[in-house]
């Protein structure tokens, strides 16, 4: 059989992406390999979000060519959003490559492969294709946990962003189409979904009859045996009162809101052309915790976009301050080519943007801290997920809240099961609990 090795960076619709080609290939006959020096195709999935994440691809295709060098009949894949933005560079900073291209092409990957290995020259297809619907499906196992995208694209166009160019317009998928490929996990042992879009509180507006989010949440909660729904990234541009409150009501939905802010500073906020206040955003949070007082929010941040003074940079800590998130996490900004943030001026020195990305941590940090200790002593439900990595005696899972739990369960509740268990102690990135109730009510409480 021929053998495939995948490296996928980025964002969890790159893993997504990469679970559907190591799928098609698998139907090639392909056969997945984790060990690069015994694969005959290598694909590379890359992320062009910022400068750090495309230095780590060209530096592993400069690790792949030595292997090339051992082996001439490998063939080197470059796909996602790097394939999308830079292909000639790509072809030509990186000779090793055989092939480059975007996720419109992910369906025809197997013919992709077959005319790389043919070739003499690299093949590039970045073009714009129809939207096609693959299922994810990694081999043999079953999974727990999935990621479905309900859609691709997003055309905010925030100034600071790629995604857009990479990405292309706002296309969603069906809701029939997601809820069979949400069934067919399901069969297969799956018990969590994350549904997927780079602004997902978008979903369905281009559809015919046109839909949202809030009636995909209905659609998927009925799905049988499928117990956990999750959501991410959601803009708070198209959040609406309808979805806080399917938010609220649709029960298999867990209590977990991703919010990016960016910047608490207005003046930075229009300038990023994100489309709201930080007024409106505050607005938008006192809506989420008086709907659902338990939720857990986290955020994306930016430090040193163009122009941004201690002023704006202040401002940002005082939201911050003010939300108390359960988890944030903080970006330098990055310099993206095309995008107009890119040429703006004021541009922050990378020293400032070092000095404030601390500072933000330290805080974002502090207020984790502390919102993790309102789960001490709690009894939460946990959806098992596997042996923790520290000690094989314990369990490991996630609570509704996306939090890690260890806990002393083996042998009285399986992995696949939601098992009560109450928190002993929190540890600053995992929680340490013991089961609440014996096994037959925890495996009870998962059927
Ligand atoms: N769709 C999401 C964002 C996807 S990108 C949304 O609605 O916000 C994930 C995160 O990367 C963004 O939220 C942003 O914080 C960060 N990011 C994007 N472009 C960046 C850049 N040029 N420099 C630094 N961080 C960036
Ligand atoms: Fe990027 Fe803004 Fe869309 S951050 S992914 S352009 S919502």
């Amino acid at each position: 059989m021929t053998k495939l090795h995948l490296i996928t960076y980025g964002c969890q619709m790159n893993e997504y992406d990469s679970e559907r080609v190591a799928g098609l290939l698998r139907d090639c006959a392909y056969e997945l390999t984790d060990d690069q020096r015994d694969a005959d195709v290598i694909i590379v999935n890359t992320c062009a979000i910022r400068e750090k994440a495309e230095d780590k691809v060209f530096s592993t295709l400069g690790q792949l060519r030595l292997l090339k060098a051992k082996k001439p009949g490998l063939v080197v894949g470059v796909m996602g959003c790097m394939a999308q933005l830079r292909q000639d560079e790509i072809v030509r900073r990186a000779p090793v490559v055989d092939l480059v291209f975007g996720s419109p092409a992910i369906a025809r990957v197997g013919e992709l492969v077959e005319r790389a290995r043919k070739a003499q020259r690299p093949i590039v297809e970045t073009g714009e294709g129809p939207l096609v619907k693959i299922t994810a499906k990694p081999a043999g196992t079953s999974r727990l946990k999935a990621y479905v995208t309900v859609m691709e694209g997003c055309e905010k166009h925030c100034t600071f962003c790629v995604v857009p160019t990479t990405r292309g317009r706002e296309r969603s998928h069906p809701p029939e189409t997601i809820v069979a490929e949400i069934r067919g996990l399901v069969a297969e042992g799956c018990r969590e979904v994350t549904l997927l879009g780079q602004t997902v509180n978008a979903y369905g507006r281009d559809l015919t009859p046109a839909t949202d989010l809030a009636e995909l949440f209905s659609r998927v909660n009925e799905v049988d045996g499928l117990t956990r729904i999750r959501f991410t990234t959601s803009n708070p541009y198209n959040l609406t009162p309808k979805l806080v409150r399917a938010f609220r009501d649709v029960p298999k939905v867990c209590e977990w809101f991703h919010l990016p802010l960016q910047s608490g500073s207005n003046l930075l906020l229009e300038r990023m052309n994100r489309g709201y206040t930080r007024e409106r955003y505050l607005a938008l949070i006192d809506e989420l915790r008086d709907a659902v007082p338990d939720v857990s929010l986290s955020t994306d941040l930016i430090v040193g976009f163009p122009g941004e003074t201690e002023s704006d940079f202040a401002a940002t800590l005082d939201v911050v301050e003010r939300v108390r998130y359960d988890n944030a996490f903080v970006f330098r900004y990055s310099r993206r080519p095309g995008t107009p943030a890119a040429t703006m001026p004021d541009q922050v020195p990378d020293e400032v943007k070092a000095e404030r990305n601390a500072r933000l941590l330290t805080l974002t940090t502090r207020l984790a801290a502390e919102r993790s200790q309102r789960l001490l002593g709690r009894t939460v439900e946990v959806l098992v997920d596997g042996v923790s990595r520290k000690a094989a005696a314990e369990l490991s899972g996630r609570t509704r809240c996306n939090r890690v739990v260890n806990f002393d369960g083996r042998g009285r509740v399986r992995v696949g099961d939601l098992a009560a268990v109450t928190i002993m102690d929190v540890l600053p990135h995992s929680l340490r609990g013991t089961l609440a109730v014996e096994a037959e009510e925890a495996v009870c409480l998962s059927r």
